[in-house]
């Protein structure tokens, strides 16, 4: 456990031993030793976000990172984290945003694409560095900073909530990643001219979807584009009748969408 590779093994004994530490029943001395491990486990952990941030910088990240998902892929309910969410939140580390602007009833607030749909999402598409990975209503910034890493693409996150953004540029800084960038704004009225792949977890419903799925149907008349989706939003993308899907449309993982 005390191995930096053996992550997953420290995760479970961290979570056992504050569920634990949560009873009052414990005697001093036991709840001391329990603490003491407890701080020894966490240390661990951040040496190893540590040394992985170190690779990031050094332009190792995309081996370090997909070394790390494949061996921690693990099988979840669709939507749930798990162990490799505890790693990338540990090496992303992103500031905490302050309270969040109120959001449009169809604005869909925020919650991150679990990691392993990320990795799922880079290994799939294959991208290059001619593609423009476009995340619309980024959020933190973890489906564009971690396929930035990974990929060549160059990747932009556009994002309502300025707090948020913030945050975003500030990781993207300290891991010096350069193919990362940021805007802050209604995906309504970006420019989403340069980009090659649109990817969407379920960022907003409604009409708000309608409009951004009318605009990159506009894009898709004069170039090829392909969308990525999770979440109810692949629902109503797979009905539109100018994008195919590559493969079976699953409610288990995202799915790729190519304009025709
Ligand atoms: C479900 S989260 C997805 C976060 C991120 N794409 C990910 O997968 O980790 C949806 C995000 O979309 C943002 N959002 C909702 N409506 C938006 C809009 N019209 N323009 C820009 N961002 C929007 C929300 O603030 C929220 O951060």
């Amino acid at each position: 456990m005390r191995n930096p590779d053996q992550l997953e093994r420290r995760i479970d004994a961290l979570e056992q031993l504050e569920s634990w530490l949560f009873h009052d029943s414990w005697s001093p001395l036991l709840r001391q030793k329990s603490e003491a491990l407890v701080a020894e486990l966490e240390a661990i952990n951040q040496r190893l976000f540590q040394t992985i941030r170190h690779d990031i910088r050094q332009g190792r990240g995309a081996e370090t990172l997909r070394t790390w998902a494949a061996s921690m892929s693990g099988t979840h309910a669709e939507e749930s984290y798990g162990s490799l969410d505890t790693l990338i939140s540990g090496v992303l580390d992103f500031k905490e945003p302050p309270d969040a602007i109120d959001l449009e009833p169809e604005m869909v607030f925020y919650q991150p694409t679990p990691a392993r749909h990320i990795f799922d999402f880079i290994e799939r598409a294959s991208l290059t560095h001619q593609d423009v990975v476009m995340d619309l209503g980024a959020g933190l910034g973890h489906v564009t900073l971690l396929t930035a890493i990974c990929t060549a693409a160059q990747c932009v996150g556009i994002e309502l909530q300025p707090a948020h953004v913030a945050s975003a540029r500030q990781c993207a800084d300290e891991l010096q990643v350069h193919n990362a960038q940021f805007i802050a704004q209604d995906v309504r009225e970006a420019d989403v001219s340069r980009g090659t792949v649109f990817y969407l977890y379920t960022p907003f419903t409604g009409g708000i979807l309608r409009t951004v799925l009318d605009t990159l149907k506009r894009e898709a008349e004069s170039r090829a584009i392909r969308l990525c989706t999770l979440g109810p939003c692949t629902t109503v993308v797979a009905n539109e009748p100018w994008l195919k899907p590559d493969g079976a449309c699953s409610a288990k993982r995202t799915v790729l969408f190519r304009s025709v």
